[in-house]
């Protein structure tokens, strides 16, 4: 607005706050809610909380690198944009800005295969490459046909997500009525129309749909949300042979998203991934899992010699990342954060999220007598006990 100054998101939860009121309801919701009761959800937060840091005075700390490697890449900050698709029903650059603010502070995003901007012009929107996800939709020609378009964008890695063999329940989406894509209509008019600069964004723009699978939807007029958008598409059939010839098929480095305990991530790395997202989806399928957080040591100690794990879900602050890369991440994703910077600012405000985390981690570093994130362990934390979860003999 002239004349006056934007006030400067100064947390993530200031750029949540903004998304919140800068969209509707129903899309607010698609993005902040989860499955069901939203236990995992709650979860993924408390699980931060009940890491502290173990802070050491008189140490030099006047650099603190903060660059890390993943899949042989370089990245300047260890936080990674997670895929999240149908970003546009956010704001109408979509997974672009990701890619965009990603590669403006020296890091990577993974482009959904739900993604709403397609494989090749979120790869044409930036110079560095990114990386992609993939979900198995489809029978295998379809699957094949993908990752050949992902080669052909020179995206440099896949990330397999195998949490979703059906979609979880996300009441919220159904109370609200939301559709794919978004329609104005008795039950949602008044949500819609009370955020018109939102609604002239929609109505200008590309059509909200899942960009990489145009025709083999089902016909939009007849969807009724997420679920019946993909109906016919998911396979909850699925095993680990498939995805062994999912990794055939890339020929490339390989991760393996939605993780949550050290067989299946032993089970990851023997059949050739290099690295795992230890990942509850974001508390958005299984209610009633444990946070990410929570299963992160007993696969760090698996397969942490081997393989990159990587820390997914309720990363809202620098310091929820140096806690994780304490216990072992090489580096973790966020999923919400940039979709709350995309409602709230764009792709400057997905910029800002980055900004933000880097400046957190960069002070929590400082402030916990660490010079860099190459020193953390996990002398760096204490746990509350007490806590934790309790498994039953077997794996
Ligand atoms: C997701 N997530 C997701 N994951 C994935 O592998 N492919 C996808 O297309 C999507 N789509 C998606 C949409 C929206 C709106 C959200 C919020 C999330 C899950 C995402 O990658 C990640 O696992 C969680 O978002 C992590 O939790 P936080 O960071 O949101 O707490």
């Amino acid at each position: 607005m002239r004349g006056r100054r934007r006030r400067q998101a100064i947390t993530l939860r200031d750029l949540r706050e903004a998304a919140r009121r800068r969209l509707p309801r129903m899309v607010f919701d698609f993005v902040d809610g989860g499955a069901e009761d939203e236990f995992t959800v709650g979860e993924n937060r408390r699980a931060f909380s009940d890491v502290a840091f173990r802070p050491r005075v008189l140490v030099d700390v006047s650099s603190r690198p903060q660059a890390v490697t993943v899949l042989g890449r370089r990245l300047e900050m260890p936080v990674i944009l997670g895929p999240t698709g149908l970003a546009r029903m956010v704001g109408r650059a979509g997974e672009a800005a990701a890619a965009v603010a990603a590669q403006r502070f020296g890091t990577v995003s993974v482009v959904s295969s739900g993604s709403s901007v397609s494989f090749e012009d979120v790869a044409s929107s930036v110079a560095a490459p990114q990386w992609f996800q993939l979900y198995p939709w489809g029978d295998r020609a379809t699957i094949r046909a993908l990752i050949a378009r992902a080669r052909d964008c020179g995206f440099g890695a896949m990330v397999v997500t195998v949490d979703v063999p059906v979609v979880g329940a996300r009441e919220k989406d159904l109370r609200n009525g939301l559709t794919v894509p978004p329609r104005v209509d008795l039950r949602t008019g008044w949500d819609v129309l009370s955020h018109p600069r939102w609604l002239a964004e929609l109505v200008t723009g590309p059509k909200v749909t899942f960009a990489n699978f145009t025709g083999l939807m089902p016909e939009q007029r007849t969807t009724s949300g997420l679920a019946a958008a993909t109906a016919g598409l998911l396979n909850p059939g699925h095993t680990w042979a498939d995805l062994e010839w999912m990794i055939a098929a890339w020929d490339g480095p390989v991760l393996l998203k939605g993780v949550m305990t050290a067989a299946d991530a032993r089970r990851a790395v023997d059949v050739g991934c290099q690295g795992v997202a230890v990942s509850n989806h974001g508390g958005r399928q299984a209610d009633s899992l444990p946070a990410g957080l929570d299963a992160l040591p007993e696969i760090v100690a698996e397969v942490g010699g081997e393989a990159d794990v990587l820390l997914d879900g309720g990363v809202r602050r620098g310091g929820d990342v140096v806690k994780a890369l304490s216990l072992g991440a090489r580096a973790c994703l966020v999923g919400r954060p940039w979709l709350y910077g995309l409602g709230a600012g764009g792709t400057a405000g997905v910029g800002r999220v980055l900004e933000i985390l880097r400046d957190e981690i960069d002070r929590t570093l400082a402030l916990i007598g660490r010079p860099g994130v190459g020193s953390l362990d996990a002398s760096a934390i204490r746990v509350r006990p007490g806590r934790g979860w309790v498994d039953s003999p077997g794996d």
